[in-house]
C-alpha cells in the first residue's frame, strides 16, 4: 500500500526517523546513569511500547491506570505510573495489576500511601511506590524534605509497598525556550534531588530510582546527573511546540490530510480540531508554512492566494503537539517514503480512567 492511498486524516509515522530519534536519545543517555523508560502517554500504542522496550528502554512510564493494564497485558515488565490512583475500585484494579508485573505508582500523600497498603493486603501483591517532589511545576508532590521523608517512612513501614525512590517531573521547563534559563533551573533541580537523596540516606531510607525528565530537558541534563529514569515521550515523534527548542530530534509524525475545496484566496482540508489539537502551539502544513490557518471540528481553511492546489491533493501537517494529537486517532502508519509498512492501533486511546 502507498501513502496515496491511505483514506485522510491520518497519523504517518516515518519509520527512518523514528529509528533516528531513538539513536539520538540513547547517544544523549549514554555515560549517565539514566535509563530511558519512555513516556506511553506520547503515543498509548503498544506495538511502539513493544519497539521502545527492542531498542533500549528499560520499561514504560505511563499516566493512567488503564495504560498500565494495556502495557501489562501486551507483554511490557517494567511499568511505571508517573501519577497518583486514588479512587477505590481503581487502588483494587491497581492491586490486582501488582501481581502480573514490576509495577511502581507515584504518591504525595499519607491517606494514599495507606489505601494503596490496604488495597494491596487485599489482593496479597506488592507494589513498588515512588514518593513525588515538587520541583516548580506546582502540581503534585511533597513539598519539604521532612514532609518527603514521612511519607517515604510510611512507605517503607507498609508490608506490601516498598519504597522505590524520587518522582521529580520539571514539567515547567520541558518547553522553556531560554536556553540558559532552562539549564540552570535545571542544575537547581538536581541538586535539590541530589540534597533530598543525601538527606534521606542519614536517616537510614535508601533511593534506588530518581525519575522525571521530558524531551526538552534531556540532552541539558549533566553528565553525573543523579537522575535514573528518563521519561521523554515526544522525541520519538516531534511536533511544533519542540520546534522553538532547538533540539536534534526530527518530524517524525505527520497527519496526512486532503484537499476538499479549492477556492482563489483559500483551500480547505479535511482535517480539522477532531484530528489536530491546538493545546500547546498549532499544527504547520509542510506546503504553506507562513499560511494563515483557521480551524473547524472536521476542516483547516488554509488562507492562501492561488495555492497551486487541486482538489484532492494530499497535504502534510505537522502536529502542535504529538501526543495531543495521537490520542485522535485509532491507528498510526507506519511508513518509509512512499511505502506504508504496518497499521499500529492506538491501543490506549481514550483510555483515561
Ligand atoms: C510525568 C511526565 N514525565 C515526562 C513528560 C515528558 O514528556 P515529553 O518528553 O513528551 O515532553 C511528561 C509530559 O507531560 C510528564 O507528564
Amino acid at each position: 500500500m502507498k501513502i496515496r492511498d491511505i483514506e485522510t486524516p491520518a497519523i504517518l509515522l516515518d519509520r527512518k526517523i523514528m529509528e533516528e530519534n531513538s539513536r539520538k536519545m540513547e547517544e544523549i543517555i549514554c555515560g549517565t546513569s539514566m535509563v530511558l523508560y519512555p513516556h506511553y502517554k506520547s503515543h498509548k500504542c503498544l506495538p511502539i511500547a513493544q519497539w521502545q522496550m527492542a531498542h533500549g528502554a528499560g520499561g514504560i512510564t505511563c499516566a493512567k491506570l488503564g495504560e498500565a493494564e494495556d502495557l501489562i497485558e501486551g507483554g511490557i515488565p517494567r511499568v511505571v505510573i508517573a501519577n497518583q490512583v486514588v479512587q477505590p475500585e481503581k487502588l483494587s484494579r491497581l492491586a490486582k495489576l501488582a501481581g502480573r508485573a514490576d509495577l511502581t505508582v507515584c504518591a504525595d500523600a499519607e491517606e494514599n500511601i495507606l489505601a494503596l497498603e490496604a488495597a494491596c493486603a487485599a489482593n496479597n501483591t506488592q507494589l513498588s511506590v515512588l514518593i513525588e517532589l515538587e520541583v516548580g511545576m506546582n502540581r503534585c508532590g511533597a513539598e519539604s524534605f521532612e514532609e518527603f521523608y514521612a511519607l517515604a517512612l510510611l512507605t517503607e513501614e507498609q508490608p506490601h509497598l516498598s519504597f522505590r525512590g524520587i518522582q521529580a517531573y520539571a514539567g515547567h521547563l520541558a518547553h522553556e525556550s531560554d536556553a540558559k534559563k532552562r539549564r540552570e533551573t535545571l542544575l537547581r533541580i538536581e541538586k535539590r534531588v541530589a540534597e533530598l537523596k543525601r538527606y534521606l540516606k542519614e536517616r537510614g531510607l535508601a533511593v534506588r530510582e530518581i525519575c522525571g525528565g521530558s524531551t526538552g530537558t534531556a540532552a541539558d541534563k549533566p553528565k553525573d546527573t543523579v537522575y535514573t529514569q528518563l521519561q521523554a515521550g515526544s522525541y520519538l515523534f516531534m511536533d511544533t511546540s519542540y520546534e522553538r527548542l532547538d533540539l536534534c530530534f526530527e518530524h517524525a509524525m505527520k497527519i496526512a490530510a486532503t484537499v476538499i475545496s479549492v477556492k482563489p484566496d483559500r483551500i480547505v482540508t479535511d482535517c480539522g480540531v477532531k484530528s489536530l489539537t491546538m493545546d500547546q502551539f498549532p499544527p504547520r502544513y509542510e506546503a504553506y508554512p507562513d499560511a494563515e490557518l483557521s480551524f473547524s471540528e472536521e476542516h483547516t481553511t488554509i488562507l492562501v492566494r492561488n495555492a497551486g492546489a487541486a482538489l484532492g491533493d494530499t497535504l502534510f501537517c505537522i502536529p502542535g503537539h504529538c501526543c495531543t494529537t495521537n490520542n485522535c486517532f485509532g491507528k498510526i502508519y507506519l511508513v518509509d517514503g512512499d511505502e506504508v509498512l504496518a497499521e499500529w492501533p492506538v491501543t490506549s486511546r481514550g483510555k483515561a480512567q
